[in-house]
């Protein structure tokens, strides 16, 4: 018998997010080029270029902006060609590439925020984005480009962001208690709390920065700042009884707890 194996190769196709801005990004071309004639009530073909909802409502002829679809938009067929502004004082390519872009983004009034973890953009997180995922870590993806994809949020793209989306796949990202590391921590209701089930074991703090490992029992009473230990010094017991942090971990700003999970205050405890 001869088994033909095949191999599949993924093609990476994350959707890029350049996300521009109207606001910030648009509206100032108007405002410097354009609006000293289409502004007010004798604006030039009723087109008034001073606000978003102005340019969307279009002037005597139309829509001047088709939504996805750049080269069929009036305002960009007139910038492209030379005709708007009037004259010679063109606008530059890199301002007419820029609006060209915000059309085909949907000619949007703000950015348009990918949702974490939906790597395809297909409105649902499940096992494609992981794939996507894996494939972009692996190719050396930037968390700048993919804001999707750094799903733990820290800014780089690594096998972290992979751990912690396979356990969303997994265990959904709502009820799901699982810290910066990716642990998943079995949850328990109680009345009107949700409480955590076991005990801690992150080795870092929410926005990714490390937590010091004090391993010397003479440093442990010297220290003004986080750190953690292990029971007996010896990591495989964090497994069972989670990690000992000191208090100005649990103080930190920086939040030792998963995201949306906090330290139980008094109130909490006594209520
Ligand atoms: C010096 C005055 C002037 C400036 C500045 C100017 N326009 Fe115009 N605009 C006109 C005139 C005049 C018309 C009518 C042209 C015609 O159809 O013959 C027009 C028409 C238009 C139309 C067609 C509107 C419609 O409904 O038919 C668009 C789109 C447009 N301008 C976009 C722009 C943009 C974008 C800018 C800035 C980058 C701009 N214009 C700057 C004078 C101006």
């Amino acid at each position: 018998m001869k088994i033909c194996v095949n191999i599949i190769f993924i093609v990476l196709m994350l959707p890029l997010y350049a996300g521009v801005d109207y606001n910030s990004e648009i509206q100032p071309i108007f405002n410097s080029r354009c609006t000293n004639c289409h502004s007010g009530s004798d604006a030039e073909e009723d087109l008034s270029l001073t606000s978003y909802n102005n340019v969307m409502n279009g002037g005597d002829s139309g829509d001047v902006v088709i939504p996805y679809d750049h080269a069929n938009s009036l305002l960009w067929q007139y910038i492209n060609s030379g005709f708007m502004p009037p004259g010679t004082n063109d606008l530059t390519d890199s301002q007419i590439d820029l609006i060209a872009e915000w059309i085909n983004e949907g000619a949007l009034p703000e950015p348009n925020e990918p949702m974490v973890g939906d790597l395809n953009d297909d409105g649902v997180v499940n096992v494609l984005d992981v794939v996507l995922l894996v494939n972009s870590v692996l190719n050396g993806g930037s968390a700048d480009d993919y804001p999707q994809a750094d799903v733990n949020g820290d800014g780089t793209l690594n096998v972290l962001d992979v751990v912690t989306l396979v356990n969303w796949v997994l265990y959904g990202d709502d009820g799901a208690c699982i810290d910066y590391d990716g642990n998943v921590y079995e949850t328990i209701q109680i009345g009107n709390q949700l409480w955590m089930a076991e005990n801690l074991k992150v080795t870092h703090y929410r926005d990714g920065s490390e937590i010091p490992n004090i391993t010397n029992n003479g440093d442990w009473s010297g220290l003004s700042t986080g750190a953690y230990g292990d029971y007996n010094n010896n990591p495989t017991n964090s497994e069972t009884y989670g990690r000992l942090y000191n208090w100005y971990t649990v103080d930190d700003d920086r939040g030792v707890c998963p995201d949306g999970w906090h330290v139980p205050s008094m109130g909490n405890i006594q209520y």
